[in-house]
């Protein structure tokens, strides 16, 4: 690397590092691999114990990314998110800066907003109290003769931490200051790999929601391998992706695996100048929950953005689904080959991923006691993945 490289050039310099790999995996029918299988135990994917502790320890802990700068383009724009537990708003302030609060009135409880439209103000559908885009307390029917003698000052809504780094955007689910966030810390080495992508100038395409009857972690589980395209994807992605090979590098708690696509057979034998050179792309898993899958197609980038989230218990989940376009594609392209990708890709997870981890869920709720998940050596992120939610828990295996 020189110290005057920029972020494109970084970029390339990366993209054909792991085409190199990539390509050496298809000449010799090679895997990255680990030292050997590790194992886990069924209980952590089903017990309430363990489902608990995770709302505990991580749901409500660490950075949970909610969504993209273009998500809340303009003052007065929300974006709601409900899914780690609290319900929270998150706010385009005035400046262009972003605050989150619980989606609570301070009043009597109420869920404060409904709808992500542009307004300048938020008014209660319980009572009527009204709060201005930075969380104070401004409007009060009835103010003077109902409330008479308290503090409107101390009526403020609940701050929540959050941060908007480089087009992406956390919260920490849990009342805090922006002081209790720092994502360029929890990213870690991870950071440099997202920062110059171009996230702030993506723009959102279709958001949907998936939900399965199996553990987050199982779903989850599902980005993180390539060793069950041929038998579980044979007529959608095991006819671009080579079964059983991957390359995945770390970066502290997170990872980026990439696959080798069959259109790079032709690079075994050419010399590296003759390659068609691959843009940047890989499957970003960011840990706990998300997976930030940078892809291009034909008319440009996309950025997929998939997160996985208990639902109320070990035996639930529920993703969301959403699908950006670089911010580099001219807005009057049609958006509809990005629309086609993201379908594409949902009814995959939906039909073949989901379908087999809610079978799977079934037959760990009835395992016998002792039984245990392995993860093989040739699956190398899920090793990392679960090694790092059990320090998380407190729990050093
Ligand atoms: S609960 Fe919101 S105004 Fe009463
Ligand atoms: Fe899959």
């Amino acid at each position: 690397m020189t110290l005057t490289e920029t972020g494109l050039e970084r970029q390339r310099r990366i993209a054909l590092d792991i085409q190199r790999r990539l390509v050496e995996h298809i000449r010799t029918g090679g895997t990255d691999l680990e030292a050997g299988p590790v194992q886990n135990a069924a209980e952590r994917y089903s017990s309430w114990e363990w489902y608990r502790l995770e709302q505990d320890r991580v749901f409500t802990q660490l950075p949970l990314l909610v969504g993209m700068s273009r998500d809340l383009p303009d003052p007065g724009c929300k974006l709601l998110f409900d899914a780690a537990g609290p319900p929270i708003v998150i706010v385009r302030q005035q400046d262009g800066s972003l605050k989150a609060f619980l989606n609570m009135c301070t009043h009597r409880a109420a869920r404060l907003v409904n709808e992500c439209t542009p307004a300048r103000r938020m008014t209660c559908g319980f009572h009527g109290w009204t709060f201005d885009l930075d969380g104070k307390l401004v409007g009060q029917p009835g103010g003077k003769r109902g409330f008479a003698g308290l503090d409107k000052a101390e009526f403020a809504l609940i701050e929540v931490p959050v941060e908007e780094w480089h087009g992406l955007v956390f919260v920490i689910a849990r009342p805090g200051t922006r002081a209790d966030i720092d994502v360029a810390a929890y990213l870690g080495t991870f950071a440099p790999e997202l920062a110059q992508m171009g996230f702030e100038r993506a723009t959102p395409v279709i958001q949907t929601r998936l939900d399965v009857a199996a553990n987050w972690k199982y779903a989850y589980d599902t980005y993180g391998e390539g060793y069950h395209f041929a038998t579980l994807h044979p007529t959608t992605i095991a006819r671009t992706a080579h079964n059983d090979m991957v390359v995945h590098d770390r970066f502290g708690l997170h990872a980026r695996i990439n696959f080798p696509y069959r259109d790079q057979d032709v690079c075994v034998g050419q010399s590296e100048d003759q390659w068609v050179r691959r843009p940047y792309g890989g499957v970003h898993l960011l840990f706990p929950n998300t997976v930030i899958y940078v892809s291009s197609i034909g008319p440009g980038q996309v950025f997929s953005i998939y997160r996985v989230f208990p639902n109320g218990g070990p035996d639930n989940a529920f993703s969301l689904m959403a699908a950006y376009r670089s911010g580099e594609v001219p807005d009057d392209v049609d958006m509809q080959p990005w629309r086609d990708f993201h379908d594409f890709i949902m009814n995959v997870v939906a039909t073949e991923d989901y379908s087999i981890s809610a079978s799977g869920q079934r037959n760990l709720r009835y395992a016998p006691p002792g039984f245990k998940l392995t993860y093989g050596a040739n699956e190398g992120v899920l090793q990392h993945f679960h090694r790092n939610l059990a320090r998380q828990l407190g729990y050093n295996d």
